[in-house]
């Protein structure tokens, strides 16, 4: 159903919590977009909602005629919330994780493509500058061969409900970035998990993974560090490029084209460094970018969103993470579709 006036498309958001008020934010100013309505059962208590009229049912919003909403409610709500859009013909940007389980996250790649809406999910380290420019560096075969991808993402406890725990939550970030920047799906993983914060869920994982053409695959993610850490480094035949996506900084750290004479050195050092680099990259909000994609694949403009099925293997990479950690062995998954062949 589209409601597309002169003003341009309707859009809403579902979910006015830590994550939502940011969406308010950049609805309210996204060019060519009017956002017409927040759906939370608890109002609009912080006064985020920039004007839009703060609903209590999703029902409503959908009255209202919206051509697609922002689902921004706890993870676990996002199969119901997504289920009722999209048999309204209303498309969505989900957040991430697409849903907290495989089921739900098939059953909204079922709903949306079976009716052709858009929906794309907010794996927003996708529109991060120091990643896109990595992405576009590896397509060009700047670092040759890749050997292996390392993530660490690291931080104190978010002050924030947590229904997921630390993998679905944050490790789905990694697992998105590690497939997208490379082109390659995961085809192993092995993990462990510490639950050390009195939760119910795990607060602390440790990964190693292989991608489709072999590519080794490392994961630290916790909720239990002082410090926070945003850090992708890609090693390959020529060297190796570290992102900080928290400063959207991109370095390249060549291998020496020159051989080192000095023997004292080569012995310490090694014989590979070579030249760094930290590229000048404009550096747009990741959230306003990730709008603007979505606004324009609503419009038939462009495909450069997270698809539902995307965030779909991501989260079968998840819950491989969280059964490899209970189990104590390695998960095998098809690196074709992403999934195990068991069918999961
Ligand atoms: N992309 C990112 O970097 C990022 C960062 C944080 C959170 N997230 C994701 O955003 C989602 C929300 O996380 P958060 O940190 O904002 O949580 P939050 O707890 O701060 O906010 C959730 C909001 O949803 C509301 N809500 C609860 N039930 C609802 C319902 N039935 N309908 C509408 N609203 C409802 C709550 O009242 C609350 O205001 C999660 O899926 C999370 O994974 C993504």
């Amino acid at each position: 159903m589209s409601t597309q006036g002169a003003a341009g498309l309707r859009a809403g958001l579902i979910g006015l919590g830590s994550m939502g008020r940011h969406h308010a934010r950049v609805l309210a100013g996204l060019e060519g977009v009017d956002f017409v309505g927040v759906v939370d059962p608890m109002g609009d208590k912080n006064g985020w909602a920039q004007g839009a009229p703060v609903l209590a049912e999703v029902d409503q919003l959908i009255e209202l005629g919206v051509d697609y909403a922002v689902i921004a409610c706890p993870t676990a709500l996002h199969e119901e919330v997504g289920l009722k859009l999209a048999a309204a013909g209303v498309g969505a940007l989900i957040e991430k994780p697409v849903a907290d389980t495989v089921e739900g996250a098939r059953k909204l790649v079922e709903a949306f493509e079976s009716r052709g809406l858009v929906a794309g999910v907010g794996h927003i380290e996708r529109c991060n500058p120091a990643l896109r420019s990595l992405r576009l560096r590896l397509e060009a075969g700047e670092l040759g061969d890749v050997y292996q991808v390392v993530t660490r993402r690291q931080g104190p406890f978010p002050h924030r409900i947590a229904d997921v725990g630390v993998v679905k939550d944050l490790a789905t970030h990694d697992i998105d970035l590690t497939g997208w920047v490379t082109g390659q799906r995961y085809t192993s993983i092995a993990a462990r998990t510490v639950s050390k914060s009195g939760r119910a869920h795990e607060d602390m994982v440790s990964a190693v993974g292989q991608l489709s053409d072999g590519t080794m695959v490392n994961h630290l993610v916790n909720w239990l560090s002082p410090m926070k850490e945003r850090f992708t480094s890609v090693t390959g035949e020529r060297g190796c490029f570290i992102a900080d996506t928290l400063t959207a900084d991109l370095t390249f750290y060549s291998n020496a084209a020159l051989a080192t004479e000095w023997e004292a050195l080569q012995a310490f050092r090694g014989v590979a460094e070579g030249d760094m680099i930290r590229y000048a990259i404009p550096k747009r909000e990741p959230l306003l970018v990730e709008h603007e994609l979505f606004r324009d694949a609503v419009l038939g403009k462009s495909d450069d969103i997270c698809t539902l099925r995307e965030g779909m293997r991501t989260v079968v990479v998840a819950a491989a993470v969280l059964e490899s950690a209970a189990s104590g062995v390695t998960v095998a998954l098809d690196g074709a579709d992403g999934t195990v062949p068991d069918g999961r």
